[in-house]
């Protein structure tokens, strides 16, 4: 079926007239200060009517993610995959999902997107790929002992049978890290290793073809004009041979199959490669580690360029616990002379305005139960002071769609319509992360609030179901109302474009009473963020740039729970 390309919403000699269009698009650091926003594709807007996301509606949408005043978007895997995880279990790293369009499709994106000054990144899933992938067909098809087993981790059972798995490995996922295969002849067969689902089997990262097939890959995009690649479960692709049980305590790099020394030189010869194409070609990591000193490991000048700083994420609305986290962050960053980026969420962990709405804000995993009670008026007040500060504070922010607009995590999706592996491996304990994957409300009173466009016949419901009371949260509704949530992030990004000292640089603190995060970032930029528990005076200025919450009693204080920008001399 021919899917309907909806022209983008641009005039383009308007944009380069008002001076819209990006400076960072010719700017060889622009990875340093960028705003990136975070597209889960099947998600963000449909353009052929069939309840799912596609390029066609990323596409039609490009006027919007310009007026937002983002630098670059960060596309969820978008490749062909049977969808286990979410498209992170790619089945062909060449190509795109059919329900999300084709490879001129993306092409075009990339261009158009780029002519509005928005660089676009995608997704590499190299620890493990997708068990339809022709190589792991081709693996179980090969037998035990086939040259096509050794791409992956394959074994033989324990005991007298085989039908003990080879380790004691957890999942990701919970549960277990095996499956067993069973054989051409219907006999129990040899198993295979998986971090995460039995769907998603690890590659052998000790074998060439695994090394030159993603070398291979990431040319392929970057002929494509993709500007970096978001490195998926970065600091798992090396495991110990040997695959031991893991031991009670564990040397540092040594681990059997976390952030083992050897994960280094993958990434160096992977920075080789972006280094040798033209522009900065950016490799940002999904690297999970406490210790900050080996994650800045991964941030090294000949590996990757940034990460996701997750520290910051987790931590609950707590002044210390945010102080805290900002100053060790800046800390391991320094002597790798890397930016550090600020995220508040992604598709993976529950919406800022549900998160901080909750007695314990902090986010964990291990954690996330049903029914935890929430008030999502102070979780809106605080997300948005948190949306003004991570903007404040210096290196690149991350945005994930869906925040600009203050969507909450939807708590209450039927069972039946549920997608995520993490719900079904918890047996239904874990809520799984659905609900920060409900699609985009754009306008309308009523599903599918404009995510799908109406082609003569009413669209497909929408993959996941939106809730009824998301009229208020459309983009329609928040792009005319000052005090919308989308209405701050275009105050905010705004701002932070025309703020030079803003994005990448330093950050002093200024004395401020407990509770309260002030910092300065030069040429006059100051952030106030009062998380105190009562109002406070603002410090001196010259202009209040923006608030997130209006200033309150006869001599403006700033609210609890609020953040300012402030103008100051110099
Ligand atoms: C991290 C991704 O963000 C998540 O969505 C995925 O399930 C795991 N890696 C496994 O690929």
């Amino acid at each position: 079926m021919d899917v309907p390309v909806l022209a983008p919403q641009v005039d383009e000699t308007r944009i380069v007239a008002a001076g819209l269009v990006s400076p960072s698009t010719a700017d060889p650091l622009w990875w340093r200060s960028a705003v990136i926003y975070q597209v889960y594709i099947r998600s963000f807007a449909d353009g052929n009517g069939d309840g799912t996301g596609d390029i066609a509606g990323v596409r039609s949408r490009l006027g919007y993610l310009r007026d937002l005043g983002v630098d670059a978007l960060w596309f969820t895997p978008w490749y062909p995959s049977p969808l286990a995880d979410g498209g992170y279990d790619v089945s062909d790293y060449r190509a795109i999902h059919p329900a999300f369009g084709d490879l001129a499709e993306a092409e075009a994106l990339i261009r158009e997107a780029l002519e509005l000054g928005i660089r676009t990144i995608i997704d590499v899933v190299p620890n493990h790929i997708s068990h339809e992938h022709e190589w792991f067909k081709a693996a179980l098809a090969a037998g035990p002992g086939s040259p096509e087993r050794e791409r992956f981790w394959f074994r033989d059972g324990v005991g007298p049978n085989g039908d003990e798995m080879p380790n004691h490995w957890v999942s990701n996922f919970q549960g277990e890290t095996w499956t067993r295969t069973t054989n051409p002849d219907g006999t129990p067969g040899q198993w295979y290793l998986h971090l995460f689902t039995p769907e998603q089997p690890d590659l052998n990262w000790n074998h060439p073809d695994v090394r030159k097939e993603h070398e291979d890959v990431l040319r392929f995009w970057f002929d494509r004009g993709v500007a970096g690649v978001r490195i998926d479960s970065a600091a798992l692709l090396e495991k110990d041979p040997e695959l031991p049980e893991i031991p009670d305590v564990v040397e540092v790099g040594k681990h059997p199959n976390v952030d083992r020394d050897e994960v280094h030189d993958i990434y160096r010869s992977w920075r080789a490669i972006a280094d040798s194409y033209e522009g900065t070609r950016v490799l940002v990591g999904e690297v999970w580690m406490p210790d900050t000193q080996r994650f800045a490991n991964y941030l090294r000048s000949d590996e990757m360029h940034t990460a996701f700083n997750f520290d910051f994420m987790a931590r609950p609305w707590d002044a210390t616990q945010l102080r805290e986290s900002i100053v060790s962050m800046i800390a391991a960053h320094a002597p790798v002379d890397a930016p550090s980026t600020w995220v508040l969420s992604n598709h993976d962990v529950t919406r800022p305005v549900t998160r901080y709405g909750r007695e314990d804000s902090s986010f964990a995993f291990a954690t996330k139960r049903f029914n935890t009670p929430t008030d999502l008026d102070l979780g809106t007040r605080r997300a948005r002071a948190a949306a003004l500060l991570s903007a404040a504070l210096p290196g690149s922010l991350y945005i994930y769609q869906g925040d600009e607009l203050g969507l909450p995590e939807v708590e209450d999706l039927p069972d039946d319509t549920r997608q995520d592996p993490m719900y079904f491996r918890s047996n239904g304990v874990d809520p799984g992360r659905d609900g920060c994957r409900v699609p985009l409300p754009w306008s309308g009173q009523h599903e599918p609030f404009g995510f799908s466009p109406y082609a003569g016949t009413a669209p497909a419901e929408p993959w996941l179901p939106q809730p009824e009371g998301w009229a208020k949260y459309t983009v329609e509704a928040e792009a005319h109302d000052p005090s919308s949530m989308l209405s701050l992030y275009r105050a905010a990004l705004s701002i932070r474009r025309a703020t030079e000292s803003l994005g990448d640089g330093a950050l002093e603190w200024l004395d401020s009473e407990p509770g309260v995060l002030a910092f300065s970032r030069g040429g006059g930029f100051v952030n106030v963020t009062n998380l105190s528990g009562h109002p406070i005076d603002l410090p001196e200025h010259e202009e209040i740039l923006l608030s997130s919450t209006e200033l309150v009693g006869p001599t403006g204080q700033l609210a609890q729970d609020s953040t300012a920008w402030l103008r100051t001399q110099h």
